[in-house]
């Protein structure tokens, strides 16, 4: 899902070699700086906003998906990975149940809550998520504090990157430090989709949250939405394997608000009670065949879209265990034809992006995330990243479209406090 105005496009976060996780030691010295630079910034930032030092920075990325897309709310599979891309949480308690929320992407206004805090619904923008974290924490059962914020990110918007996720997530553990509530990586995903759930009104599943707060360096995460308490950490370093993975940003917004995600949802819900099932998840992928005879035409393609999907995950750790990177590359590819034919979330962008991908070289490429625009992730060869991305590039302009943007991909650790 996508933070409105939370977020900007930043040229750090471009690189038009077509970024890798593979990046030489002064490359990421280089980054480290910048990175400290921006953590000084955004201190001086808070400071100044509210005349007193935060008590603490914390940060959470956003995510690409390698494999496993609408498959969480379906009690499935997923493997993300975290993303170098952050949200930044600059937090201070305070002690008269106040809450102040900016952010250095929104338009410089200071959001006031009352000691209240929010009702579903009443915060508009990209306030509503941190205040919805803050009612979720409330609904659970937890006293907190006011507090002021100051949110500085990193992670593209509209870009299907999770920068929702990203922001929640941030701010979930900001409010976990200020008050000492140390919960669990998974309560802190669960209160960040709580907080979509009911505050922004997004009916998102939890792979977003569970990624950015429980994905680590060098693996992708396998999450079972069934149980994301036991979710596991799977080896994933393309360069070992002589491999990159490119993102590429299509630039066309990406939004899951408008309702079709959640008509989505609901028709797998429907079909699921069709089959009299708890979730999609429990039909065996032997059963497929029988099952589809017995849905109407509207919804068996949905379920065949997510039992392959989950298939396509437990193929694709199966893989990264064995140590052969390069056979996910038809894994991928064959989870955006299911996306596109099947679950109908492609758009003719993404489909453009991952055709010229391939026909550049990639050794597989899908969209990644919710869908209808978005991001592109391509396993291209090391070496490869640049040409590929022209590729694209090239496809784009010819076909009349804006040029997509190539993001730094890696895999990159999960939430965590900075200062
Ligand atoms: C969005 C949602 C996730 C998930 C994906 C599709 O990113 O936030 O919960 O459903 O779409 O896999």
């Amino acid at each position: 899902m996508t933070a409105p105005g939370t977020s900007r496009r930043e040229a750090g976060d471009e690189r038009p070699d077509g970024g890798t996780g593979a990046r030489p030691a002064a490359a990421r010295a280089t980054g480290a700086a910048e990175e400290a630079r921006r953590l000084d910034r955004a201190v001086a930032a808070f400071t100044a906003l509210y005349g007193t030092v935060p008590d603490g920075v914390w940060a959470a990325p956003g995510r690409i998906n390698l494999i496993g897309e609408h498959t969480d709310y379906n009690d499935g599979f997923a493997l993300p990975v975290a993303l170098p891309q952050t949200t930044l949480a600059v937090a201070r308690r305070r002690t008269d149940g106040r809450i102040r929320l900016h952010s250095a992407q929104g338009d410089g206004r200071v959001t006031e809550l009352g000691p209240e805090g929010p009702a579903p619904g009443a915060v508009p923008g990209w306030a509503a998520y941190p205040a919805g974290v803050h009612g979720a924490l409330t609904r659970a059962g937890h006293r907190l504090e006011g507090f002021d914020l100051h949110i500085d990110s990193t992670v593209p918007t509209g870009a299907g990157l999770s920068s929702s996720a990203a922001l929640a997530c941030a701010v979930a553990l900001a409010l976990d430090g200020l008050h000492g509530l140390d919960l669990t990586g998974p309560e802190l995903a669960r209160t960040a989709q709580l907080a979509e759930n009911a505050f922004v009104g997004v009916p998102c599943g939890i792979m977003d949250q569970m990624a950015s707060v429980c994905c680590e360096e060098g693996s992708a995460l396998h999450l079972d939405s069934r149980t994301p308490d036991r979710y596991r950490q799977v080896p994933f370093d393309p360069a070992a394997a002589d491999l990159a993975l490119l993102a590429l940003d299509t630039r066309v917004a990406h939004d899951l608000g408008d309702g079709a995600y959640a008509a989505l949802r609901a028709g797998c819900e429907r079909a699921a009670a069709l089959l009299d099932l708890p979730a999609l998840r429990d039909l065996p992928a032997a059963e497929l065949p029988t099952a589809l005879d017995r849905l109407p035409a509207d919804l068996a393609p949905l379920v065949r879209h997510v039992v392959t999907e989950n298939g396509r995950v437990a193929e694709a750790v199966t893989l990264l265990h064995a140590g052969r990177t390069a056979a996910l590359g038809p894994v991928l590819t064959a989870g955006h034809a299911s996306l596109r034919d099947d679950y109908r979330v492609s758009c003719p962008e993404t489909d453009l992006a991952v055709s010229a991908a391939l026909a550049a070289g990639a050794l597989g490429a899908r969209m990644t995330g919710g869908g209808f625009g978005g991001s592109v992730i391509a396993l291209v060869p090391a070496g490869r990243e640049a040409a590929v991305a022209e590729a694209v590039t090239t496809a784009f302009t010819t076909a009349g479209y804006r040029p997509p943007r190539t993001l730094r991909a890696a895999a990159a650790p999960g939430a965590r406090r900075l200062l």
